[in-house]
């Protein structure tokens, strides 16, 4: 596991960005795991900065979302399909038909997982994937006791995860409460991961979760297990290691 300090959130996001670039230089017609988030906007804002630039080229590149809100319609300025067009995919050339995010908007979640699973295995397999934190170790939407074998399922939130996205939403009611996410071990068979942690507030997960005991009570303590594993994180992140 490697561990790069970056002094504030630019810098963070720089980073990533650069290991996210240097990726589709090395590999044209790589396949990108992608998150969504507070945390990777400023990822994707440098990617759409050096795109602009000549630098970065989508057209060969496949992305694949970790998770989607189960319910929310695509037009939905809360959707996770919303936030990836709106912070990056309308921003760049990669090809609309190849960047995929579970089908919120199907209601048999068997058949939602099946589908997405297959999709994921259609593209080859992920060659890095991006995650970022929650702060009960949420990796995707995969919350504390989830199986870290399981491929695409659909999860209940947790009341704190509903309680935290409720700001965005008019009324508590308006708030999923289930999503569709890709497993734990769907992460896990990525061949390189990139975490981007950024803030205090995370100081405490980071601790736990990659210097703690690897227990599915906190869901990103198995990427100690994964081979490749790079975390990019501000130095307030870093502040209790
Ligand atoms: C959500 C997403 C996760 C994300 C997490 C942390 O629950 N499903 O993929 O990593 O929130 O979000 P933030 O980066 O805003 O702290």
């Amino acid at each position: 596991m490697r561990i790069i300090r970056a002094k504030d959130y630019d810098e963070m996001s720089r980073r990533a960005a650069n290991i996210l670039a240097a990726q589709m230089i090395m590999k044209p017609n790589c396949v990108l795991g992608l998150a969504t988030g507070s945390t990777p906007i400023g990822t994707y804002a440098q990617l759409v900065e050096w795109y602009n630039r000549g630098d970065l080229d989508f057209s060969e590149v496949t992305t694949v979302n970790l998770d989607e809100y189960k319910g929310l319609p695509r037009e939905n300025d809360q959707s996770y399909y919303y936030f990836m067009n709106d912070n990056l995919f309308h921003k760049v050339n990669v090809r609309p038909e190849r960047t995929f995010l579970p089908n919120g908007m199907e209601p048999d979640s068997d058949k939602a997982c099946k589908e997405y699973d297959q999709i994921i295995a259609g593209t080859g397999g992920v060659d890095l994937q991006l995650l970022g934190l929650g702060h009960n170790g949420h990796i995707g939407f995969n919350e504390p006791g989830a199986a870290f074998e399981a491929g695409t399922n659909c999860v209940d939130l947790t009341e704190s995860t509903i309680k935290a996205n409720q700001r965005f939403f008019a009324s508590m009611d308006e708030v999923p409460k289930q999503a569709y996410t890709m497993g734990i071990g769907t992460i896990m068979r990525a061949k390189k991961i990139l975490v981007v942690v950024s803030g205090e507030d995370k100081a405490e997960i980071v601790k736990k979760a990659f210097f703690g005991p690897i227990t599915p009570q906190v869901p990103a303590s198995v990427l100690q297990l994964h081979g490749d594993v790079t975390i990019v994180a501000d130095e307030a992140a870093l502040s209790l290691i």
